[in-house]
């Protein structure tokens, strides 16, 4: 279990989150909602350990081991995922080198025990899960995220989810931007990772993600605090009245 206890944190000197707690549950889904500028992203990159936001108060644990003591690598091979809302283009790294690296060195949490794979192995490994994602075996040989459009930067983000199968994800407005073609393809893959040895946290402004797979907790933020709790007929509730009453 991920849990937060009175989480209070400032970001350039501004105190943005005032007393959060929440916990996520292996096999339970969570989903986040509010207004721009309630802290949604903060938090999430407060859980991922982003350096540029200080903690304040509170504390964060992970199956009872303190997660502040973790660097954001010890937190990502630990189970801990969180996808960028603005995904970077980086020259030089092809795909296919970029997934095996991460893959090799996420082994010991997969598959332990199992041997690294070499750049044959791993394609023959990567080939159905390329087709399962709808990506070309050309994307492979292309340098990271360049050139890629908005789908399919969030296609090889997914991807990732599948091959490094992370216990807790967190997917920051992964939903905005993306063509319905897209939108319906990553909903698809996001209720493939959904399961009893996951916990997928999603932060959205759009209700039609609830649509693909069941959530069970909802949650409402505002003005960095978590102004209301429940169920997912609370989704439903705020998408017809709006988050007023
Ligand atoms: N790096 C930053 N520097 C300055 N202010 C920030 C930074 N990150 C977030 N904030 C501020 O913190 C508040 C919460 O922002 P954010 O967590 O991005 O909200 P949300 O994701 O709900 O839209 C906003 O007022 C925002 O301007
Ligand atoms: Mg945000």
């Amino acid at each position: 279990m991920l849990e937060i206890k009175n989480l209070h944190a400032s970001v350039a000197d501004t105190k943005i989150l005032h007393g959060i707690d929440i916990s996520f549950e292996k096999g339970k889904n969570t989903c986040i909602l509010g207004k721009n500028g309630s802290g949604k992203s903060s938090l999430a990159s407060i859980i991922m350990g982003n350096p540029a936001y200080e903690m304040t108060d509170g504390t964060i644990t992970l199956d009872n081991v303190n997660l502040l003591a973790m660097s954001p690598e010890e937190r990502s091979l630990a189970g801990i995922f969180l996808s960028f809302q603005n995904v970077t283009e980086i020259k030089g790294i092809q795909v296919s080198e970029y997934l095996r690296t991460i893959y090799n060195l996420h082994l010991p949490r997969i598959a332990p025990g199992t041997n690294p794979l070499s750049p044959m192995l791993f394609s023959r490994f990567l080939k159905p899960i390329l087709t399962s994602c709808d990506i070309p075996e050309s994307f492979m040989e292309r340098d990271l995220n360049v050139g890629f459009s908005g789908g399919e930067k969030r296609k090889l983000e997914v991807l990732q989810l599948k091959l490094l199968k992370p216990t807790y994800i967190i997917l920051d407005e992964i939903d905005s931007g993306l063509d319905l073609d897209a939108f319906k393809l990553v909903a698809k893959m996001l209720s493939e990772c959904s399961g009893p040895d996951t916990s997928i946290i999603i932060i959205t402004h759009y209700f039609e993600i609830l649509e693909s797979f069941s959530v069970d907790q909802v949650v409402v933020m505002d003005n960095g605090v978590i102004t209301r709790r429940g169920w997912a007929e609370l989704a439903s509730e705020i998408r017809q009245k709006g988050f007023k009453e």
